[in-house]
């Protein structure tokens, strides 16, 4: 199996391990319907970062849950924010690896919406409406207080129209040239986002993010994303979530030279783990869930994609080892 992995050259460092970060000491929490993933404080963070090190991987993605939410979502930007204080600690003990950054503000915002919200649509559906200019001006302080904390990519997730332009221009200006950009930017509006609400309390409390992001029909205006994220200055583009939409990772292969980064989302994930729990027991159970994920990983490098962000990766990191 080790043979044929390589020869689809899918590397450790090619995959992004996401973490989830609170405030508080000594925490490592389970989180509902996410098996093996964790809310951890600072302290256990630093625990399991070094263990993954040393199992070889490269990238870590952080994401924040912070004690308090409100409507401008503060706590995202605020001094001593937490994702600033684990970046910090996270550079200061482990200098080689690379650090990216979730900039987003539903984890922060008390409706759940990843934007400044000016209103909502009327109607079943209850589309919550950005205030675009307020957002941007709050994803650019999120970036910058990252930055700042020696971030080395700042991951923009909201779909503010124009967000990776506001955020280059805010580094740029802060000094922070050298920070790079990864945009979340053809992020479509899922039903495989579930776990992941979970885990950052950041389900909407109202309306759906279908104002914001894409239909799934649409891998139209999906490339239009990236086309427009690349202009605006994305070091690497991306394509959310990457099963139901490895056509728009081949797509976006094809047609642009940026790298490409497809994310395996929380519910992509879950779904492996309950397929395995239920369907392949006892002894069988590991060995089966090894081969569907590497089936599965290798299937979204073939579509195109030059790195997977996954909650897979640290098992995968384990196997390659054995
Ligand atoms: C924040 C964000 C989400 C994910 C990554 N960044 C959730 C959402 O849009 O609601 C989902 C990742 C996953 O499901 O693993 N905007």
């Amino acid at each position: 199996m080790g043979k044929r992995f390589m020869a689809i050259n899918l590397k450790l460092s090619s995959l992004i391990y996401p973490y989830f970060v609170q405030t508080g000491a000594n925490k490592k929490e389970e989180i509902d319907l996410f098996p093996q993933v964790f809310r951890f404080s600072l302290n256990r963070l630093l625990e399991d970062i070094e263990k993954i090190e040393k199992l070889g991987l490269r990238r870590i993605l952080l994401f924040g849950i912070p004690e308090e939410k409100d409507l401008n979502a503060t706590s995202g930007f605020k001094k001593g924010n937490i994702v600033a204080l684990a970046i910090k600690e996270v550079k200061k003990n482990f200098p080689d690896l690379i650090i990216m950054s979730d900039v987003c503000l539903c984890a922060y915002t008390t409706h759940g919406h990843c934007g400044i919200i000016s209103g909502q649509g009327t109607g079943s559906r209850m589309r919550a409406v950005f205030d675009n200019k307020k957002t941007l001006q709050t994803l650019a302080k999120i970036a910058v207080s990252h930055a700042d904390a020696g971030a080395d990519f700042v991951a923009p997730s909201a779909m503010a129209r124009q967000q990776v332009f506001a955020i280059r221009k805010a580094l740029d200006k802060n000094g922070y040239k050298k920070t790079k950009i990864m945009g979340y930017s053809a992020k479509f509006a899922s039903n495989f986002y579930g776990p992941f609400r979970n885990a950052a309390f950041s389900a909407a409390k109202f309306g759906d993010r279908s104002g914001y992001q894409l239909g799934f029909s649409d891998y139209k205006k999906a490339l239009g994303e990236i086309v427009a994220d690349i202009k605006e200055g994305a070091d690497i583009v991306m394509v959310k979530p990457a099963l139901g939409y490895l056509d728009v990772i081949t797509r976006a292969h094809l047609k642009f030279d940026k790298p490409l980064a497809a994310y395996n989302v929380s519910g992509e994930y879950a779904m492996v783990k309950a397929y395995v729990e239920r369907i392949a027991h006892g002894a069988r159970r590991i060995a089966e869930e090894k081969k569907l994920v590497l089936e599965i990983l290798t299937g979204i490098k073939r579509a195109g994609a030059d790195l997977i962000i996954t909650y897979h990766a640290k098992d995968v990191a384990k196997w390659l080892k054995e």
